[in-house]
């Protein structure tokens, strides 16, 4: 157990004849003992590397990686206390599943019966207890990620790190999967950090969830506060289904001016007593648009129904927006709708740095 440092963390791939690759960006995280941690992010953000460097598959380029009071910068994968998942699995095809699951285990000479009980508890959690007996190459993509996972969980080290560990599984396995690993990270107060491109499977199973782009960590923050609190645009953009409607606009006095794209005004919304002039961008959440009432004019130009949302496209004075309301809306397309946009739902950026100004209030729903 123990808590996990970064420091100004960098990672620079060099190859003979190619331009180097700065796939991670002077990277500072403080993760607690006992915390989960999701490292979220698109493809080529720099997850895996930065994954790599902690379990001591990658050099770090610059700064230091701490494990408690122990610097890991230049010890062996092995003697770092790291339970790593890769996102290839990297299974040894000779070994049964068991023997794959068991490996580590039979390795720091556990009690035989003590390796059958575990073994039967993780295969259990991961529904592969049927597929033991059997060969990695004779198994699904699935099953062999399942496989992976239990190998590492299993350990039950001072840290596990998972690598994109559920992406070859089908949606209803992946909820209950992500339920059932998170009581057991609990139970075990395994100091976890797993790496997804799957918001929702962050918002799922971390206390904290480090947002990164372009090898910068851009937020690492409890999952509502990414929602209710960007720090920046990108944040804002990313978190989020549908994304946050963002609006170019600009403070000038009492009023914020929301343009069109073609940079005419469309309309205005009351500023706030501490709104400095200038260039801003203002973001509301689609669920936070109001239907059917407001001082606003809106015309319907789509309107989809999900099942159990419906979302709505309106044109609201020249600028596009989306709503989410709940259950059906039988609006039809080219209706005119009266729109509100809450003053306590905005959220004000910075034009050109992106950074976030101020945010509405929480809503209590
Ligand atoms: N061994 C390597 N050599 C050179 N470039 C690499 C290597 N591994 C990863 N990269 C590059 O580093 C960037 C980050 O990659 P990676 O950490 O795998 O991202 P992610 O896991 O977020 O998809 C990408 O541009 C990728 O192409
Ligand atoms: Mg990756």
């Amino acid at each position: 157990m123990a808590e996990l440092n970064l420091t100004a963390v960098d990672k620079i791939y060099q190859s003979r004849g190619k331009p180097p690759v700065h796939a991670v960006r002077s990277v500072d995280m403080a993760i607690g003992d006992g915390e989960i941690v999701g490292l979220l992010g698109s493809s080529g953000c720099g997850k895996t590397s930065t994954l790599r460097m902690i379990a001591g598959f990658e050099d770090v380029s610059r700064g230091e990686i701490r494990l408690g009071s122990r610097v890991l910068n230049e010890l062996a994968p092995a003697e770092r206390g790291v339970a790593m998942a890769f996102e290839g699995y990297a299974l040894y095809p000779p070994l049964t599943v068991r023997d794959n699951v068991g490996f580590a285990l039979l390795r720091a000479r556990t009690p035989k019966a003590e390796i059958e009980r575990r073994v039967a508890e993780i295969a259990s959690l991961l529904e592969i207890g049927d597929i033991l007996d059997r060969y990695p190459p004779t198994i699904s993509a699935g099953q062999q990620q399942r496989t992976s996972l239990a190998r590492a969980l299993i350990r039950r080290a001072d840290l596990s790190l998972l690598d994109e560990p559920m992406s070859q599984l089908e949606p209803q396995l992946r909820a209950i999967l992500r339920a059932r690993i998170k009581d057991f990270l609990i139970e075990h107060k395994m100091t976890t950090v797993f790496v997804t491109h799957d918001q929702t499977e962050a918002l799922a199973l971390a206390d904290r969830i480090a947002v990164m782009e372009g090898g910068v960590l851009q937020q690492f923050a409890a999952p509502a506060d990414l929602k209710e609190r960007p720090a920046n645009l990108f944040v804002a953009s990313f978190i989020g289904e549908p994304p946050m409607n963002i609006m170019a606009g600009e403070i000038a006095g009492q009023e914020i001016v929301i343009r069109t794209v073609q940079g005419e005004k469309a309309f205005t919304l009351p500023a706030q007593a501490g709104d400095r002039p200038g260039e801003i961008r203002v973001g509301i959440r689609p669920h936070r648009v109001r239907v059917g009432e407001g001082p606003l004019k809106g015309q319907v130009v789509s309107n989809q129904w999900l099942g159990d949302q419906t979302h709505l496209g309106i044109e609201v004075e020249g600028v596009l927006l989306v709503a989410v309301t709940d259950g059906t809306l039988n609006i039809g397309i080219g209706e005119a709708v009266p729109v509100a946009l809450p003053g306590d739902a905005l959220h004000l950026f910075d034009a050109a740095s992106g950074a976030a100004l101020r945010h509405g209030e929480v809503s209590a729903a």
